[in-house]
């Protein structure tokens, strides 16, 4: 896949193998895991295997979720953008809407940034008809982005256990 996103302060661009140290970092802290099954990644070996099916995700489906990098200083914030899900939901498939940065970059608006950065690409250029997304009810920070950014409040679910809040949007350009 070769796509490029520019915002202000960040570009997503695809995973590649070389982020694996990066995502490692991310993805072993606990904090990170609090409201996604608090179940961190253990081994570098686990990281690169999700990047395998990224860019499988990629060939498959046209999309999947991009590396963030900071424009400024070339670092690796994290991962943001669309997903075509087909587990969350067990009743239907959607395209996800997600983000997740290394606890450093966490409170600069980064994760707003890239949300509405992959929003608008979901939609403009992909021509999605609705996106998705959900979040822990108790996770304050991804609920306030997801209002934020106009996803409409629509009801909630139950994921091994955890109540979900579930957010809709249609796309506005079609
Ligand atoms: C969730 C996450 C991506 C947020 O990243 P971030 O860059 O800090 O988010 P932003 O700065 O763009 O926005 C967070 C918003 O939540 C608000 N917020 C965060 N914690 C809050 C709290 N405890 N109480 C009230 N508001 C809070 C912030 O003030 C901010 O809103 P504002 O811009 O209106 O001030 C980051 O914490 C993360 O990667 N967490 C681990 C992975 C994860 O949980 N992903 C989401 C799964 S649904």
């Amino acid at each position: 896949m070769n796509i490029k996103i520019e915002t202000e302060r960040l570009i997503l661009r695809p995973f590649e193998m070389a982020d694996d140290k990066d995502l490692y970092e991310m993805d072993s802290n606990p904090k990170v895991h609090i409201y996604l099954g608090n179940n961190p990644v253990k081994s570098i070996e686990q990281v690169r295997d999700s990047i395998k099916k990224v860019i499988q995700q990629y060939s498959d489906f046209g999309v999947g979720r991009l590396a963030i990098i900071k424009k400024d200083t070339g670092e690796h914030v994290g991962w943001a953008g669309l997903k075509y899900e087909q587990v969350l939901r067990n009743e239907f498939d959607y395209y996800d809407l997600g983000y997740r940065l290394k606890e450093r970059f966490w409170g600069h608006g980064y994760a707003t940034e890239a949300a509405i950065a992959s929003r608008d690409y979901g939609f403009k250029d992909l021509k999605l008809k609705e996106i998705g997304a959900a979040a822990d009810v108790d996770h304050i920070a991804s609920n306030t982005i997801l209002k934020k950014i106009g996803m409409q409040p629509s009801g909630t679910f139950t994921f091994e256990g955890e109540l979900c809040n579930w957010y809709t949007l249609k796309n506005p350009h079609l």
